[in-house]
């Protein structure tokens, strides 16, 4: 069995974020502002290839992929890529992150390929505050998928992200989901990346304040949720968890697990620095071993931490949608 890859600092890198698209079905705000320059086809990595880096990448010891975007599920063909990917020998768990727009359209081929999980990106339950939040009506066909994914087992989380005197007011009604839904609610901390730097954010210390006022019950939840930063709190007698993923106003970079690849093969081991390295042009022209041997590299160099608190030190400008959250 191959163990998993430590990286300089001491750190288990077993998780891979892979993006297929930068497109995407609605323009959240703080994700996908006008003007985001839309790449053509032949610059993305093809399924083939994308599959040969996370082969590459399982016999470091990476045995878990989220497929991202942009939206994923605007990309032709993502379901056969899920099962491509899910055939790999060396990968045991593939999620994917959505919007939730199509989610409804594709859930039965998602389950038949065997994905593992679904992550739903919602930012509020009302109709009016989720369209001025990510300019379509499209509330209705996320709240569709949303019940099929629950209705048909697999695991859900929601993920919010709160702005202040945008969504803010709107916390209790998304953190009731976890009392009614078989599921996990995360609210995710506004990173100032792309257009994100133009929102003000809410720190997850001061929801947790609120939470701890409404729920006196509240208690921490140490079960194993999923792969990531987010420390899960629950409610006695609730059928879901509720994630606190803090990444700037708590440090969680000693524990970092992942790395990400945009869909257009760069390689990034932190979302605070640009990408460190570009697999496509490589595989295209020495074949995979030669990925394996940068992917080898990019994780042993991982950055220590993130510099959020240190906006001139970010070195990446791009817009969360073609890093894929
Ligand atoms: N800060 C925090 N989360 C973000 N996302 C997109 N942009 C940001 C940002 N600047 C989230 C989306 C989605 C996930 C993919 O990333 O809301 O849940
Ligand atoms: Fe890991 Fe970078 Fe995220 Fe920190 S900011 S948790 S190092 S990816």
């Amino acid at each position: 069995m191959v163990i998993s890859m430590l990286d300089s600092r001491g750190r288990e890198i077993n998780y891979m974020r892979v993006s297929v698209t930068d497109k995407c079905n609605l323009r959240c705000r703080y994700c996908m502002p006008d003007g985001v320059e839309i790449v053509p086809m032949s610059d993305l990595l093809t399924f083939e290839e994308i599959t040969a880096v996370c082969r590459q990448a399982s016999l470091l010891g990476i045995d878990r992929i989220k497929i991202t975007g942009g939206e994923p599920l605007v990309r032709k063909g993502v379901v056969d890529l899920v099962a491509m990917i899910r055939a790999l020998p060396g990968i045991r768990q593939i999620t994917m992150t959505s919007n939730g727009v199509l989610l409804a359209d594709y859930l039965p081929g998602l389950l038949e390929a065997g994905l593992n999980g679904i992550n739903i990106s919602l930012d509020s339950l009302d109709r009016d505050s989720y369209k001025s939040i990510t300019g379509r009506d499209q509330l209705d066909r996320v709240l569709a998928g949303l019940e099929a994914a629950l209705a048909s087992g697999i695991r859900v989380k929601i993920n919010s992200v709160l702005m202040k005197g945008t969504n803010d007011q709107e916390w209790s009604d998304l953190v009731d989901l976890a009392r009614t839904r078989p599921l996990d609610i995360r609210f995710i901390e506004m990173m100032p990346i792309g257009s994100g730097k133009e929102y003000q954010g809410v720190s997850n210390e001061d929801l947790l304040g609120l939470m701890r006022c409404r729920f006196p019950d509240l208690r921490e939840d140490h079960r194993v949720h999923g792969n990531g930063p987010a420390v899960y709190y629950q409610v006695p007698g609730w059928q879901g968890s509720i994630g606190l993923i803090s990444p700037v106003h708590g440090k969680f970079c000693s524990g970092c697990n992942r790395i990400r690849m945009s869909a257009m093969g760069d390689l990034k081991p932190c979302l605070c620095y640009e990408a460190v390295a570009n697999v496509r042009d490589l595989l295209r022209s020495q074949g995979e071993e030669a990925v394996g041997q940068i992917l080898k590299q990019v994780i042993f160099d991982k950055p220590e931490a993130h510099c959020f608190s240190r906006l001139e030190d970010i070195t990446e400008d791009k817009q969360m949608i073609a890093i894929g959250g």
